[in-house]
């Protein structure tokens, strides 16, 4: 318990959560997902791990929510009860002092979605609450030159957004964010399946699905799999078999509209960048990026190189984690409109 409570990073994603503390790194990294009574949301049951297990299989008066949607918190009192938990879990309890928190936010949010977020933070007890862009936390933790007058790209790809921005002298040059991300490739397989086979799966067994047959491109080699659900004619619990050009097929869409993002602001990039660009290549972060030959799609569409960030999923929170611990950058960074106070 100290005076001075340590710089916390959250960056609260659609699917993931990360917490960075100051000389810790990232202490937790856990699903945005809270378990709570179904009469009363301020009663939590489980967070991030443990409520995931339950998802899909909670019993009367219990409720698995994700309270986040798109990026945009869609179920403000849990919200806040999670981000307590996980601060909590974090650094422990203090009466006497509160942290200050760097929070990554997508750049599609409007603001008055953006106050929530910073609101939600503050309400789970944070002195103060500082902004910053996903894209540009992203960008700064995969360790790319972000102060360089050289240009390069990032691309988020999370699970309710993917972020696209260009960023020169450590500022964002332009960017563009779209609602789309895993959750919309996880959605668009239950779709497929309702369709093909009348069968009805739960959004656990389609992101599972997704992790063992989904590629951005036809795969060479075809992969099959046997899935559960409920028959949608008799109601009871049936197996199907599929396989992974099926699952191409059905997560195309998805996957062109992230392109289509990367496209809106390869047109619009001012020239001597997208020179850069061209020569730099791309950089893909977010847990989307994992996707099997997403990389390859966004190259071969774009006739420009593409790099896989080394941690993909934690770049965010790593971005947020640099700025904590190098005042310097912070210093630097308050001159810009990049991080702003909530
Ligand atoms: N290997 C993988 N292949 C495809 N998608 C993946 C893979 N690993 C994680 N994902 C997806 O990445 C998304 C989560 O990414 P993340 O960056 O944590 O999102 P957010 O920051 O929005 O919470 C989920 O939709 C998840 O299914
Ligand atoms: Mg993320």
């Amino acid at each position: 318990m100290g005076i001075i409570a340590s710089d916390l990073g959250i960056d609260l994603g659609t699917s993931n959560t990360l917490v960075y503390v100051k000389r810790k790194g990232i202490v937790v990294s856990e699903p945005t997902i809270v378990v709570a009574d179904s009469t009363n949301e301020r009663t939590v049951r489980a967070v991030g791990d443990d409520a995931r297990i339950m998802l899909g299989r909670t019993t009367e008066g219990v409720m698995a929510v994700r309270p986040l949607r798109e990026g945009v918190i869609t179920d403000f009192d849990t919200t806040v009860e999670m981000l307590r938990y996980f601060r909590k879990k974090a650094i422990g309890v203090s009466y006497l002092a509160k942290p200050r928190v760097f929070l990554s936010y997508p750049c599609s949010l409007s603001a008055i979605e953006r106050r929530a977020v910073g609101e939600a933070a503050r309400h789970s007890g944070a002195r103060k609450v500082l902004m910053v862009e996903k894209p540009f936390a992203a960008a700064l933790g995969s360790g790319l030159p972000v102060f360089d007058p050289n240009g390069c790209m990032v691309v988020d790809i999370g699970g309710g957004t993917t972020d696209v921005a260009v960023i020169s002298l450590g500022g964002i040059v332009i960017s563009h964010s779209v609602r789309v991300g895993g959750t919309k490739m996880d959605e668009a397989i239950i779709e497929f399946i309702k369709r093909e086979f009348n069968i009805l799966i739960g959004d656990r067994t389609a992101e599972e699905v997704k992790l063992d047959l989904a590629a951005a491109l036809p795969l060479r080699s075809e992969r099959r799999a046997r899935i559960r659900g409920r028959d949608m004619v008799t109601n009871l619990p049936q197996t199907t078999e599929i396989n992974s050009t099926q699952i191409y097929e059905a997560i195309h869409e998805p996957c062109l509209a992230i392109l289509g993002a990367i496209k809106w602001v390869l047109e619009r990039t001012p020239p001597e960048l997208a020179a850069d660009i061209m020569h730099n290549g791309i950089y893909l972060t977010g847990g989307g990026s994992l996707l099997y030959g997403m990389d390859q799609l966004i190259a071969s569409e774009l006739g420009i190189p593409v790099l896989l960030a080394k941690e993909p999923m934690d770049c965010s929170a790593l971005g947020l984690g640099n700025i904590i611990e190098n005042y310097d950058l912070l210093q630097q960074l308050g001159r810009t409109s990049f991080v702003t106070q909530a």
